[in-house]
């Protein structure tokens, strides 16, 4: 019969739960690459300390993996209730703020969501990017600018938000087009200027695994009212972010953590800028968004992520270093 043992690696029998994890690290040492290594020897010893320190139930333990599976069915291609159980773990905000650090004065990230999609049209400055009649008319006058202060044109600006009634396009059965997103590129002047519909708060989907989570930790569904950019170009770091407005109800409560101060805004009204309601054919009555948002380059961001990951290796005591910008042990 073959020997499934490797020569070099001591028999594995009699595990305890003392010394259980240090015979998983041994078995997983042959694996050749040595960020998977290492990401999977600290998953490992953290999944243990966790069941060790909560002396875990196999009760919980199969409500865990059977909540894990309900996730799992529940997950389409357009329901991402995997990014869901990320983004109300806060794990999402914080994965994306570790791999996108920003320099002082440049615009914060936040989360994605599950409602970006690669199908919204590329429009011409000014359009409509909402058909929801009930909406309260927007219009957005912003600008993209690098950490010089410098416009940047050219970049490609998408943007998504939902309707009136806080649903995404998405989120229709009978959905026959994009509405309520658009690519916009910002001009020569770094200027990107649409039209589209005061944010409304709204729930994230909690009709399922991820709903039934929030309620037995006692936790509202809601987001507070926010439209959403990605800004790409070649060049600069790409940024995901969002921009909520000020007041809202669930300004200091959003289910999935991704207010920051620097991205609430007041909105003003056209009016209240001399010319700016005939320049962009509005009312001055509609609501006025504007925004001055700063791109890192690549190499900034490059810089940034060096200087937080060399934080942290001095933090663990110099036992790791860098390759390819990941952490591995020396
Ligand atoms: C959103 O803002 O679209 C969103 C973000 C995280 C979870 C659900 C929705
Ligand atoms: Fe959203």
């Amino acid at each position: 019969m073959q020997k499934h043992t490797p020569p070099d690696l001591p028999p594995m029998k009699d595990l305890t739960t003392d010394n259980i994890t240090d015979n998983v690290h041994t078995i997983n040492s042959s694996c050749p690459d040595p960020r998977t290594k290492f990401l999977f020897e600290r998953l490992v010893s953290h999944l243990h300390d966790f069941a060790r320190e909560t002396r875990l139930s196999i009760a919980e333990w199969e409500a865990a993996i059977k909540f894990l599976v309900d996730v799992g069915k529940i997950s389409t291609d357009v329901r991402h209730e995997f990014i869901l159980l990320s983004d109300v773990l806060g794990l999402s905000l914080l994965v994306d703020a570790i791999d996108h650090p920003k320099l002082p004065g440049s615009t914060e990230g936040t989360v994605l969501g599950p409602f970006h999609t690669q199908d919204a049209h590329h429009v011409d400055a000014g359009h409509h990017i909402s058909r929801d009649p009930d909406g309260e008319p927007l219009l957005a006058v912003c600008t993209v600018k690098d950490t010089q202060g410098r416009p940047i044109p050219g970049v490609s600006v998408d943007v998504w938000e939902t309707d009136s009634k806080g649903f995404y396009d998405v989120q229709y059965a009978d959905r026959s087009s994009p509405d309520g997103r658009a690519i916009l590129d910002s001009d020569s002047d770094g200027i990107v200027h649409f039209n589209a519909i005061v944010p409304v708060p709204y729930p994230i989907p909690h009709d399922g695994p991820v709903g039934q989570l929030l309620a037995k930790l006692k936790r509202h569904p809601y987001r507070p009212s926010h439209m959403h950019f990605m800004f790409k170009k070649e060049g600069y770091d790409r940024l995901i972010t969002a921009l909520y407005l000020r007041g809202d109800p669930y300004e200091t409560s959003d289910a999935v953590f991704g207010v920051k101060e620097s991205l609430v805004v007041n909105l003003s009204r056209a009016g209240d800028v001399e010319g700016l309601a005939e320049k962009y054919g509005v009312s001055p009555d509609t609501k006025l968004l504007q925004y001055d948002f700063v791109l890192n380059t690549v190499e900034e961001a490059r810089k940034a992520r060096e200087e937080a990951s060399l934080q942290e290796i001095e933090r663990q005591g110099g036992k790791l270093r860098l390759q390819d910008g990941l952490l591995i042990p020396k």
